[in-house]
């Protein structure tokens, strides 16, 4: 047993569902499945019903958060085509400003050139805006900011064509970062053969192994590893119409530990992936005395059923696994213990308050 001491996670892309659809997950679930997968700070998704666009319906998610999360959080903001005058006035109070380019769960949507263009212009240059952007919609976002100068993060890149116009636009120095979930790292088209259509169902579609390569091989143009974890319940996958979205905020660290295994990064550089790039880009604050150990070496099969999320299922069903987390601290506090959430709903801060 070889156990490492790490910084807590975190991940800058979640979905957790509260308000409107805590079937699927909330603020209790969600930072207790974040922290049995070792993220002590989670960025949560605007997608909820209603779209968290304005002062109002970002008050009331805040109360949410404030009362049932485990661990530290961070809200983005949404993007639509109602709220162009008014977004970036709420930007001291939020991570980010997502907007969501291509087709994707909920209504949240952002069509309008113009609207991408002018939210572009007003948001604050050193805030990040997030970027769904699928193919030649990654091509846009990156003009429209580039032109305004801003810093633009395109969210869970997919394919070997976004990935190379990725790297170009570095090496021109314009300011674009991005991050990779663990399914695209891991997971083809072809895993729908195998657990089905339904539960292979996400938003950016899984790939074929040409990308999932090139973006193994492009490791140095990657910023930030992040779950999109976006849990649904298996009747709803199961359904005739599955939503897309995987849970992922359990699986992630040992399928990142495998990229290790596997000689494509150190562990330092895992760190700056998981840890401290997602604080730097997100301005995030310092977690004094939280940590996170995991025993590197411990195998582990996993079961959607044993999962702390309350989707109870997940895309690597009876995958074995190595890497587990045994405990973590926050703020001093031993919050996690071999299986056990130990923090209170409500325990967690907001990265913005
Ligand atoms: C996400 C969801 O369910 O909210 N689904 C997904 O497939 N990733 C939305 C998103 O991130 O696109
Ligand atoms: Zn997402």
């Amino acid at each position: 047993m070889t156990t490492l001491r790490l910084p807590g996670l975190i991940d800058v892309h979640v979905h957790l569902r509260e308000p409107g659809a805590t079937h699927k997950e909330d603020y209790d679930t969600g930072t207790a499945a974040a922290l049995a997968g070792g993220f002590t700070c989670v960025l949560d998704m605007p997608n909820n019903t209603p779209p968290i666009t304005n002062a109002e319906t970002l008050a009331a998610k805040k109360q949410l958060a404030r009362s049932h999360a485990r661990c530290d959080y961070g809200i983005h903001l949404g993007a639509g085509d109602d709220n162009v005058e008014t977004a970036y006035q709420l930007a001291p109070q939020v991570t980010g400003l997502k907007m969501y380019l291509d087709q994707t769960f909920g209504p949240l949507r952002l069509d309008d050139l113009d609207s991408l263009q002018k939210h572009m212009e007003r948001w604050p240059a050193d805030r990040p805006v997030l970027c769904h952007a699928e193919g030649r919609t990654v091509a846009a976002c990156i003009l429209v900011a580039h032109l305004t100068g801003k810093h633009v993060h395109i969210c869970h890149v997919s394919r070997k064509d976004e990935i190379e116009l990725i790297r170009k636009a570095k090496e021109k120095g314009i300011n674009v970062t991005c991050e990779v979930t663990p399914h695209h790292f891991f997971l083809t088209d072809e895993i729908a053969n195998t657990i089905g259509f339904g539960r292979s169902e996400v938003r950016p579609r899984l790939a074929k192994d040409a990308d999932r390569q090139a973006l193994r091989s492009s490791l140095e143009v990657i910023d930030c590893f992040a779950t999109d974890h976006a849990p649904h319940t298996l009747l709803e996958k199961e359904s005739p119409k599955p939503p897309p979205g995987f849970p992922g905020l359990e699986t992630a660290l040992p399928l990142y530990l495998e990229l290790v295994r596997e000689g494509l990064i150190s562990i330092e550089q895992l760190i700056d992936r998981a840890v401290n790039n997602p604080r730097r880009l997100f301005h995030l604050p310092d977690q004094p005395e939280t940590w996170i150990e995991v025993d590197v070496d411990q195998d582990w099969i996993v079961r959607g059923e044993e999962m702390q999320t309350r989707a109870k299922w997940t895309p690597f069903e009876g995958w074995t696994l190595r890497g587990r987390v045994e405990r973590v601290l926050v703020r001093g506090a031993e919050v996690y213990r071999s299986g056990e959430v130990l923090a209170q709903p409500g325990s967690g801060h907001d990265v913005r308050s």
